[in-house]
């Protein structure tokens, strides 16, 4: 793969414009997984809101258990520390979920959607992937979010992985060569913001996943605790998760950490 700028801290910081998200930054050449580091910093308070960056993972992780590939220097890896947050799982992976989509979405020039919870797709393919993990805090529940952005990658890698879903980078969807240093600003920024919005309106965030999300209306078959589950999605609650009319009859909500959709009617 070609020879991309590098990602570089100096730049990242020079365009932030954030309360909290960012106020360290730390930039590995190389680490098994960007998750891993920012958990080995959360038992201090201080480094609330605290971004790790890597141009390479040797084990980076994906959602229930699937590996996230990514050539050296071709996406964003990222993972951010919340330290003692109250405990909003749902809702904080709803609300980095409309933040990515958005920061993608300016980047593309045209709308990136959310595959519930919080993968993102363009044309029907995956652009992004987003993994909340949980581990009690000192006083509430401490959170890291990993994010992973295809960027640089061509057709072949991603023919190579043999991934579960189909996968693209902003590149192969542009045509152009995206800035990873601006990318990243702006990711950092609209995560900022968006995470603001969520501690004061819960409704926005919810208004913002439904105007990029692709379920809403749409039938969907899911696994939820190893038992399958069929229905209309008729909504999403910011604390219980996906709302689904199912076809057996009454109304259920499923959280998103521990389920899976296997089908939907339309494509994200
Ligand atoms: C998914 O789509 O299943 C989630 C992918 C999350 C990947 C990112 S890359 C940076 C961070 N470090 C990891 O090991 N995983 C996340």
């Amino acid at each position: 793969m070609t020879d991309f700028s590098p990602l570089d801290v100096d730049t990242i910081e020079a365009g932030l414009n954030t309360r909290l998200i960012g106020n360290e930054i730390l930039l590995y050449k190389a680490t098994s997984s960007t998750n891993d580091i920012a958990w080995e910093y959360a038992s201090n308070g201080d480094n609330n809101g605290l971004c790790i960056f890597a141009e390479q993972q040797h084990a980076g992780r994906g959602r229930r258990g699937n590996k996230w590939l990514s050539a050296p220097g071709a996406g964003i890896l990222c993972s951010i520390l919340l330290v003692d947050m109250d405990d909003a799982g749902e809702l904080l992976a709803l609300t980095a979920a409309v933040a990515v989509a958005e920061t993608i979405t300016k980047h593309l020039g045209h709308k990136a959607k959310i595959k519930w919870p919080n993968d993102v797709f363009v044309n029907g393919r995956k652009v992004a992937g987003l993994l909340l993990e949980s581990r009690p805090g000192t006083r509430a529940v401490n959170y890291v979010l990993g994010i992973g952005i295809n960027c640089h990658q061509d057709r072949a890698f991603f023919e190579n992985a043999q991934l579960d879903n189909p996968a693209t980078s902003l590149d192969i969807e542009t045509g152009l060569t995206v800035d990873r240093n601006r990318l990243a600003c702006d990711l950092l920024n609209t995560l900022d913001r968006w995470l603001n919005v969520m501690r004061t309106d819960t409704d926005s965030v919810v208004a913002g996943w439904k105007a990029a999300g692709s379920l809403l209306g749409h039938h969907v078959v899911l696994e939820y605790n190893r038992r399958r589950f069929a229905g209309n999605c008729t909504g999403i609650d910011p604390v219980r998760g996906m709302i689904l009319q199912l076809d057996s009859g009454g109304v259920r909500a499923f959280p998103a950490a521990q389920t899976t959709i296997l089908k939907q009617s339309v494509n994200p």
